[in-house]
């Protein structure tokens, strides 16, 4: 049985299941999928994943990491989550990755636009920041359909394989509705 934080008419975020991680692992060791993450030349091993689980679930008040699930089809289309999270200054950063099968039908950006609906109106953080390499055209796209604004860059900062030192767009999304104390 699945269990969801949020959902749309076509997706949902999903608590996530022990279950879930062998799917996890095939994705995140797909080269395609992970060229644009941290730390792409990483061998991401099956009992590194469930340590990784154990960590999440160990660790909800600093990272929440959501399966996005095709409500039509229940399949995991990938993985959505804020990292980081500073409840005491209201931000956490965002990130997200997908199937290649899946990538190219919208999904990313409604489960952006479903986790910030959940980050503001259920969690009350104020901000959302990211960072994307800026070959990463769709990521970049995820983020201002949602109305994220560039805010600068980190120049050469960060390798990716076959491409070299990539600079790093920064994003961040302010939550206007938010209503400060003293305010
Ligand atoms: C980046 C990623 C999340 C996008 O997922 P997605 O489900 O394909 O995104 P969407 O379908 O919502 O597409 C967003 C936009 O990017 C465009 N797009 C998708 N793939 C593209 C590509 N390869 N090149 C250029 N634009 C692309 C879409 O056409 C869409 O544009 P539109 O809003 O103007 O129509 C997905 O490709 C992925 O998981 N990549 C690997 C991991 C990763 O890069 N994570 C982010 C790290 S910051």
């Amino acid at each position: 049985m699945r269990i969801f934080i949020k959902k749309s008419e076509r997706i949902g975020l999903a608590v996530m299941e022990r279950e879930n991680i062998p799917e996890i692992y095939a994705m995140i060791n797909d080269p395609d999928v992970n060229r644009f993450l941290r730390n792409p030349s990483s061998i991401w091993y099956l009992s590194g994943e469930y340590e990784w689980y154990d960590n999440l679930c160990r660790d909800a008040n600093r990272n929440r990491v959501f399966p996005v699930i095709n409500l039509e089809t229940d399949q995991l289309l990938g993985l959505i989550g804020l990292h980081n999270i500073d409840f005491k200054n209201g931000f956490a950063t965002v990130g997200y990755m997908y199937g290649k099968t899946f990538w190219g039908n919208g999904f990313a950006t409604e489960a952006l636009k479903l986790l910030m609906d959940y980050s503001f109106n259920v969690l009350n953080l104020r901000k959302l920041i990211a960072s994307v390499f800026d070959s990463n055209i769709a990521s970049k796209k995820v983020l201002e359909n949602n109305g994220f604004n560039i805010i600068g860059k980190y120049t050469k900062h960060s390798y990716a394989p076959d491409a070299g030192y990539q600079d790093e767009i920064l994003f961040e999304f302010m939550n206007t509705n938010y209503h400060y104390p003293d305010s």
